[in-house]
């Protein structure tokens, strides 16, 4: 029950759920992070760490996140007054969680707009015909140019407000089931497309032939922590979505399915995209380089590259919005759960809050590339590196360690009954007990060294 008037809204099928939870999950993560980062460090060495990344931390941190917000009916704030009291120490966990939320919803609406600024340039033929050298300079010339990014983040996040303002089963869900599947269709297009070039081949040993000379503990790290962040964990996401998740629903099934989904898609995604970069004697890129600069450029030298350019851009707007509208709605559940709002007067503020914070973002490679708030970095790099390298491991390092070690076995062990897999407990609660709170903790202690956290503190002491 919702502040006690109202019931509770509800996932209305398990697919809706499904697709719902694997839009938030699948992202820009998934297009553009995981490929090049598979690519730098080892191929197939780093797929297969990735892929135990994920199964024995991503997935069970996914499954105690679903659990916390399925047994408590409430966003990830109230799920802690709920299992461990509004004065103790826990609900920092799910402030921690909002907070990232609030944070990177903000940029990532940012990033979301240049992909539709993307979408507009391969409609209208902006790449047709040109030299790579004007093609490469667009994006340059995109974050070089404010309003034209603030009008683009200003479309999407409307467009997210659109939908999070329908609710679970009007809004989200139900773009999720439209969203989804065409996601999924786009992506199998270019899969093939890259499957049936001439470099379908290197494509495929790029990414799977296992270097393990390239492999180092960097890379290990960085596995981890792409988990994190392409499972949606640690954001209030998969709280906040679990509580809309029928009691009796099988969480070990659906968390299942959902990663599985996630890793299929970024999977064929790295695919798609290497083959074709090497089918026209291309490098791949790292960074945002390699999806707003070099596809561009391949497709504009490849048959059919107009469609193919406008497919490859919708699919990434498509990513971008499930995901973001997953972080919108864990804030609005905040607000209307914990402080009694309307849904629609939720989402109206926070959409535009979303846009306010987003401004200084959209202008950090322009009008405020001097604002430097943290060493050298910009606003816009300055809000990443909070949020991913400390708000998302702190939270999940909290939320493993509650679930693993302070919330009531017999508790959880129901909801695993409720679905009908309370064999799984043992093996679940062993790895959340201690591999996950262990990995994450690791992550949390080198992103803190690599970012100078240490040495910022010493020179306060010092
Ligand atoms: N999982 C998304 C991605 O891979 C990002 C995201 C994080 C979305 C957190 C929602 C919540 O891009």
């Amino acid at each position: 029950m919702a502040n006690g008037t109202q019931p509770r809204a509800q996932w209305a099928s398990r697919l809706g759920f499904i697709l719902a939870a694997a839009g938030s999950a699948v992202g820009l993560g998934n297009i553009w992070k995981f490929p090049y980062i598979a690519g730098e460090n080892g191929g197939g060495a780093f797929v297969l760490v990735y892929l135990v990344c994920i199964a024995v931390v991503g997935l069970p941190i996914m499954m105690a996140e679903l659990m916390i917000g399925r047994h408590t009916q409430r966003d990830a704030v109230g799920a802690f007054y709920h299992l461990a009291g509004k004065r103790s120490f826990w609900p920092s966990a799910g402030w921690i969680s909002v907070g990232a939320a609030f944070i990177i919803c903000s940029y990532y609406s940012v990033v979301a707009g240049w992909t539709l600024d993307y979408v507009f340039r391969a409609v209208t033929g902006s790449f047709t015909g040109q030299p790579a050298e004007a093609i490469e300079g667009m994006f340059g010339s995109l974050v070089g140019d404010g309003t034209r990014q603030l009008i683009w983040h200003f479309i999407f996040v409307a467009l997210c407000l659109g939908i999070v303002i329908g609710g679970v089963q009007k809004g989200i869900e139900r773009w999720s089931k439209i969203l989804m599947p065409i996601l999924f269709c786009l992506l199998f297009l270019l899969f093939m497309n890259g499957m049936l070039s001439k470099g379908a081949w290197d494509g495929i040993s790029f990414m799977f032939s296992p270097d393990f000379s390239k492999l180092t503990a960097g890379s290990v790290l960085e596995a981890l922590g792409h988990a994190f962040f392409t499972l949606s964990l640690g954001m209030a996401a998969m709280i906040t979505y679990g509580s809309y998740l029928d009691p009796k629903e099988d969480l070990l099934g659906a968390s299942v399915r959902v990663v599985f989904l996630d890793t299929l898609i970024a999977l064929m995604a790295g695919l798609a995209i290497f083959s074709v970069v090497f089918s026209v004697g291309m490098e791949p890129a790292a960074g945002p380089g390699l999806v707003f600069k070099t596809i561009p450029v391949v497709f504009s030298q490849l048959p059919g590259g107009y469609v193919l350019a406008i497919i490859f851009f919708l699919l990434l707007s498509f990513a971008a919005l499930t995901s973001n509208i997953s972080l919108l709605e864990s804030q609005v559940a905040f607000l209307i759960d914990e402080k009694g709002w309307s849904r629609k007067r939720a989402t109206t503020f926070l959409a535009g809050l979303a846009f306010v914070v987003g401004i200084p973002t959209a202008l950090s490679y322009n009008a405020l590339s001097g604002w430097t708030p943290i060493g050298d970095l910009t606003f816009f790099d300055s809000a990443d590196m909070i949020a991913s390298n400390y708000l998302l491991p702190i939270s999940g390092l909290l939320i493993a360690i509650y679930v693993g070690w302070f919330w009531s076995g017999s508790e959880e062990k129901e909801e695993l009954i409720a679905g009908g897999t309370g064999w799984v407990y043992p093996a679940w609660h062993f790895l959340i007990r201690y591999v996950s709170p262990l990995a994450v903790a690791t992550v949390l202690y080198f992103k803190m060294k690599e970012t100078g956290l240490f040495t910022w503190l010493a020179s306060l002491f010092g």
